[in-house]
């Protein structure tokens, strides 16, 4: 609508062109009040938004929330949520099994490793819902590059730690989620496991003290 604000283009015009105009405007104006009422300018993000529903009521929004969801899609720069991620997920005990699908178990301190096309080692620790998060400070100027290979693994100290990896690499999605769902079928592998049992009693979660410093991988310790 640049031509508006030019006088001489608009004294120019005939008449009927003027009308044709004004009548572009109103619709342009028409279409970002309606913008300015919804959540986001994109109605299919909107839709992603809503598809996951609302708080869990006994979980403020934070660190601990929504475990197992696409975190990007609310945390990937278009809201509605603030902060942003460059990359998230949830990490949980046991490969889901369809003959036993209750709620998975998160794993408390999994380490989640990645190796970006650019040859850098990043480490991420999950929290006692299994979530972790990277926002874009915390990967530093060069970000993480993608496609990026990805394992994890969780110490138990009794000598048997494997490591899982992912055989194929992550193109571009940054949520681990939006490819690893419930249930596992052709076009899911599932939730993301470390394919261990889960502990006999269950960790209090969130803990009666944050880490602090938050806790990092054996790798980043110096
Ligand atoms: C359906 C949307 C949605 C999804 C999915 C979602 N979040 Fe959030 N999250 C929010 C909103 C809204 C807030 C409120 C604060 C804000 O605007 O950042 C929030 C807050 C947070 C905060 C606190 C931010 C701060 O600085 O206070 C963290 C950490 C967080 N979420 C982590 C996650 C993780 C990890 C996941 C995935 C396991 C996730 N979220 C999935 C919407 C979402
Ligand atoms: C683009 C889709 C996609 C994304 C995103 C993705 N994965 Fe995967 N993942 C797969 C597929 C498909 C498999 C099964 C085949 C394979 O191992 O490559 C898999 C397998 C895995 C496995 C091995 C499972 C097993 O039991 O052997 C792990 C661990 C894993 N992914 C972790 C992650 C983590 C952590 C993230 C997020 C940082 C992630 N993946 C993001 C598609 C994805």
């Amino acid at each position: 609508m640049r031509s508006n604000t030019e006088p001489k283009a608009h004294s120019a015009m005939p008449q009927n062109e003027r009308l044709v105009q004004a009548s572009l405007s109103m619709a342009a104006l028409a279409i970002v009040a309606s913008f300015a009422s919804s959540c986001s300018l994109d109605p299919v993000h909107d839709g992603q938004v809503k598809a996951l529903g609302g708080e869990d009521p006994n979980i403020p929004a934070g660190q601990y929330h929504r475990g197992g969801q696409p975190c990007t899609v609310c945390h990937g720069g278009e809201g509605p949520a603030k902060n942003v991620f460059a990359i998230a997920g949830t990490v949980f005990y046991q490969k889901y099994d369809p003959a036993n699908p209750k709620v998975p178990v998160p794993v408390d301190q999994a380490f989640v490793r990645i190796l970006t096309a650019d040859n850098a080692n990043l480490c991420f620790v999950t929290n006692c819902m299994g979530n972790f998060r990277a926002t874009p400070d915390r990967l530093g100027a060069k970000g993480l590059k993608f496609p990026f290979l990805v394992s994890v693994q969780k110490t138990s100290g009794t000598g048997n730690q494997p490591v899982v990896a992912m055989v194929g690499h992550v193109g571009r999605e940054p949520s681990c989620a939006n490819c690893h769902k419930d249930p596992s079928f052709f076009d899911s592998p599932g939730h993301v496991a470390v394919n261990q049992n889960p502990p006999n009693s269950p960790v209090q979660c969130p803990p009666a003290v944050e880490p602090d410093p938050p806790l990092v991988c054996p790798e980043d310790l110096f």
